[in-house]
């Protein structure tokens, strides 16, 4: 089970990292009985002896910026940005200020929000949708946007590709399996019924093929959600599929769903329809528009929106809700504190205008660009891949040569190190913020290039030329 090199290096590097991150480490185990939490847990079978003794997360106290501090007063620059929900980094005061505000005035859940019609108006305006919802989670605004769309179409089945996270709603929780020589599709985790997935089809992305499948099952689709960029590869942007897969499904009559929790408001002001300049008949969106609340948002075209609540109509006339509606509710949906963030977020993002992304997206790129020449003139097998402001790093082959770790081991070893350097990081997608200054971009990069020249000292990351390397 464990590998002397791995074990040499983390008997020196445990107590060093567990040293700084005492406290963190002491808040789990001390409520560990009490707090089953998936954060850092090992879960899902991948946990591993080796690390046990730092299967922890960090405990914030405090963040500004692009700053975080833990319990133990370390100080972090944060790239993990609350999963991509700060694109202004933490606390910025226009948030704070409205927050501050709406706390003062209570909160008045059960009556109508104030500001949800303004909110709304305001991702029509960015999004170029007719009608929004609000919902409060990215989650639940997937599950609602498929129910819309079945309401709508009267059919069941809906198509998803793989590797694309849409949320822990069970109903998208499915996969391709081959199973004895037969394609499958499968939950993701225990305790999801087969019979919930029934009518998911997990189709590869990109893959013309998939397109062919989409043609084959038109008259029963009931929608196809995608990811606008797939969440395993951001480099793997297919324009042209998108392109293709609206087109078809605008000919066959089948919703197209974009699942824009990560692109939404942070690619691009209009989020990843206007980048791919590819339209969708519904959104769903979260993270950055809650300016850190809780929200989830469902945008779309009236003909599908007007299943939430029978469509428009007017008083002192004869209209009333005449379109087929479907169930949609939420105790929380609206609430005071997440609509006074969202319009503060939407006011703010109108104002800046697309030079906001455009221009820390440039930033990503050169921070990007910067660290694989490094990586690769020092002839390291390690990448970053970017899409707008979110990057992640990875391995450029299935195997560590020389060296008995695994790629997993190996990316999971190189991420403590980071964390030990003072860079809150995750091992998928991090995220640069308006808020990271140059200096803190430099300091990223220092941390990586110390991570390195140390991993090597211990005997990980040999040299190798990876001009003849395959991507995996
Ligand atoms: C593309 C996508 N869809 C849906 C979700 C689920 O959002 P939430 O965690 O707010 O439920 C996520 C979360 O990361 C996501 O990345």
């Amino acid at each position: 089970m464990f590998n002397s090199v791995l074990t040499t290096h983390l008997e020196k590097f445990i107590p060093r990292y567990t040293k700084r991150t005492k406290t963190s480490k002491f808040l789990k185990q001390n409520y560990h009985q009490v707090l089953a939490d998936t954060q850092q847990s090992g879960r899902f079978g991948n946990f591993n002896l080796s690390f046990k003794e730092i299967y922890y997360p960090i405990v914030g106290k405090h963040s500004l910026g692009s700053k975080l501090w833990d319990v133990d007063n370390n100080e972090y620059i944060d790239v993990r940005m609350g999963l991509g929900i700060n694109l202004f980094g933490h606390n910025p005061y226009f948030i704070r200020e409205v927050l501050t505000n709406q706390i003062e005035k209570g909160f008045q859940l059960g009556s109508q929000s104030q500001l949800a019609g303004e909110v709304a108006e305001l991702i029509c305006e960015l999004t170029g949708m007719e009608r929004v919802t609000f919902i409060n989670t990215g989650t639940e605004a997937v599950m609602t946007a498929i129910r819309l769309a079945r309401t709508v179409t009267g059919r069941d089945k809906i198509v998803i590709f793989s590797s694309s996270y849409h949320g822990h709603f069970d109903g998208v929780l499915a996969k391709a399996q081959i199973i004895d020589g037969n394609l499958n599709i499968v939950p993701t985790a225990p305790g999801i019924p087969n019979s919930i997935i029934k009518d998911v089809l997990v189709l590869n992305y990109g893959n013309p093929q998939s397109l062919e499948v989409i043609k084959a099952h038109k008259q029963e689709l009931a929608a196809v959600l995608v990811v606008p960029v797939h969440t395993a590869r951001f480099s793997f942007k297919l324009k042209t599929f998108l392109q293709e897969l609206r087109k078809l499904t605008k000919e066959s009559g089948i919703p197209l769903i974009f699942d824009e929790m990560t692109t939404g408001f942070r690619i691009h002001p209009g989020g990843a329809q206007a980048y791919f300049n590819v339209e969708a008949d519904i959104a769903t969106y979260g993270k950055v528009i809650g300016g850190g609340m809780p929200i989830g948002v469902i945008a779309g075209k009236a003909c599908y929106m007007n299943a939430v609540d029978g469509g428009v109509w007017n008083y002192e006339d004869d209209s009333y809700p005449s379109a087929k509606t479907t169930f949609v509710a939420g105790t929380f949906c609206k609430h005071p504190l997440a609509m006074a963030a969202a319009q503060s977020v939407l006011e703010y993002l109108k104002k800046e205008g697309p030079n906001l992304q455009l221009q820390l997206n440039q930033r990503t790129s050169e921070f990007v660009q910067t660290l694989n020449s490094y990586l690769e003139k020092n002839e390291v097998p390690i990448r970053l891949d970017s899409f707008g402001s979110a990057f992640f790093f990875y391995y450029l082959e299935n195997t560590v040569p020389t060296v008995d770790i695994t790629v997993s081991e190996l990316m999971e070893l190189f991420r403590y190190h980071l964390i030990d350097r003072g860079v809150h990081i995750v091992g998928s997608s991090n995220y640069l913020s308006t808020a990271h200054t140059e200096q803190d971009i430099n300091y990223i990069i220092q941390a990586v290039k110390d991570s390195v020249t140390e991993l090597r000292q211990e005997g990980f990351l040999p040299r190798i030329s990876c001009s003849n390397m395959a991507l995996i």
